[in-house]
Parts: C-alpha cells; structure tokens; sequence
C-alpha cells in the first residue's frame, strides 16, 4: 500500500437500504489515508450541485417518478460527478471511493422497477464512458434487517414497496454472479469492524492485481 497508482483505483459500495454502505465508505476512507493514499470519497447522487439538486427530487420529494424517470437522472447525476470529481481525481492517481454507482440503477430500476436490464446496463456504462469501478463491494443482507437498521424516517426510495426491496436485492446478487471479477459479495450481518477488516483484505488484493485498460 502506499504506492503511487498510475491510473488511480476506483472504489464501489452497494447493497440494500441499511446494509452499511455509508459506515464502510468512511471507514475505508479512513484506513486507506493512513496506509499514506490519497483518497476522495463521494456518493451518487450528490457531491455536485446536479446531484444534491436530484437527492432533493429523488430521495426526498414525494414526487410520483417513472423507474425510467429514475433512471434517467441518475444517469445524469452520475455523468456530473464523473466528470467533475471521479475523473479527475483518479486522472491524479488517486482513489475514489463512492458510496453507490452504477449497479444501484440495474438493482433498484432494473431488477426492481422493471426496465430492460440490458438497455440500463449498456446506457449506464456509456454515461460514464466505460469507467466502471475496479472494485465493487456488495454489502448483502435481507431487506428486514436492513431496515431494522434505519432509525430516520424513510426517503423516497426507501418507501417503495417491500417486493420492490426483495427484487433489488436479489438483483444485486445476481450482478455479483455475473460480475464476479468486478463485484465482492460480503456478508453486511457481521459487526462493523470485522466488515471492515473484510473490506480492506478485499481492497488489498484487488490493489496488487494487475489491471487492463478499462
Ligand atoms: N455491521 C453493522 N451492524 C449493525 N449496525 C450497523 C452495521 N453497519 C452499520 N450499522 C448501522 O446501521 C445503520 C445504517 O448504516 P449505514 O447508514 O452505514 O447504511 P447504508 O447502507 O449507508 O444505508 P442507506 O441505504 O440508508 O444509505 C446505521 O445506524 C449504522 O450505524
Ligand atoms: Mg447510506
């Protein structure tokens, strides 16, 4: 660890409602800074002014949306923040970490809205010029015990349907089945540190392997 990396490396957090996503992120943050990297943390949607723009719509509005209305402005949230954090942070060598990314609109508007799982997957990786992650951490668990975990009131997505939840769930295992090379699966139940030294092995070993162009 510590060493400069030539094309930055790019960091992923999915999983359900609760599954710690958020906790992990600053964790991971928190570790890889002191192994001496240089590391940008964001979350999708947010961390630019579209993003923040469509948290308010997305998240917290009561606004009736398509799953294609969704999916749409997630897209264009994330063409933002790839162009104006995740790119140039990782043209610098750094690490990115981000809290959501493209998985989560395949997980929640495809398997769980309905929409062609295909056409998601090939419009989301145009938006972000094929730029996926080099490493994707699903932080699984059942939809109840992620929401057992959520003391605040539920946002917008949060209150869809328990079904929805369930389908976005086994979606995400379903990626981790066909993305096996990009997508870790770890079990979210665990305490937090032990997750989290979970998280780190997993970093580590992606880290030391060699990668392609991508
Ligand atoms: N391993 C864990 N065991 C028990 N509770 C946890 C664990 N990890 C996180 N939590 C707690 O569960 C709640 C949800 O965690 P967190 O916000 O990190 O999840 P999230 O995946 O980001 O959720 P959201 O989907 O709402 O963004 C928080 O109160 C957090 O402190
Ligand atoms: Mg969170």
């Amino acid at each position: 660890m510590g060493t400069h990396l030539k094309r930055g490396f790019f960091i992923s957090f999915e999983g359900p409602e609760g599954s710690g996503k958020s906790s992990q992120c600053k964790r991971l943050a928190a570790s890889l800074r002191k192994a001496g990297h240089s590391v940008v943390a964001v979350r999708d949607p947010g961390s630019t002014e579209l993003g923040r723009a469509l948290r308010r719509v997305l998240l917290h509005s009561r606004q009736r949306l398509s799953p294609m209305a969704e999916a749409l402005l997630f897209f264009a949230g994330r063409v933002q923040l790839m162009n104006e954090q995740i790119l140039p942070a990782l043209r610098k060598g750094k690490v990115v970490i981000t809290d959501r990314f493209h998985d989560s609109t395949i997980a929640y508007q495809g398997f769980g809205g309905g929409l062609d799982v295909r056409w998601l997957d090939a419009t989301g990786r145009a938006a972000v010029d094929n730029r996926l992650p080099d490493l994707t951490l699903l932080l699984d668990l059942s939809v109840e015990a992620g929401f057992a975990r959520l003391k605040r009131t539920k946002d917008r997505m949060e209150r869809k349907a328990l079904s929805l939840h369930r389908r976005v769930r086994n979606g995400y295992l379903e990626l981790a089945r066909r993305n096996a090379k990009r997508i870790v699966r770890l079990s979210a139940m665990g305490d937090e540190r032990a997750i989290a030294a979970e998280v780190l092995a997993a970093v580590e070993r992606q880290l030391r392997k060699p990668r392609g162009k991508g």
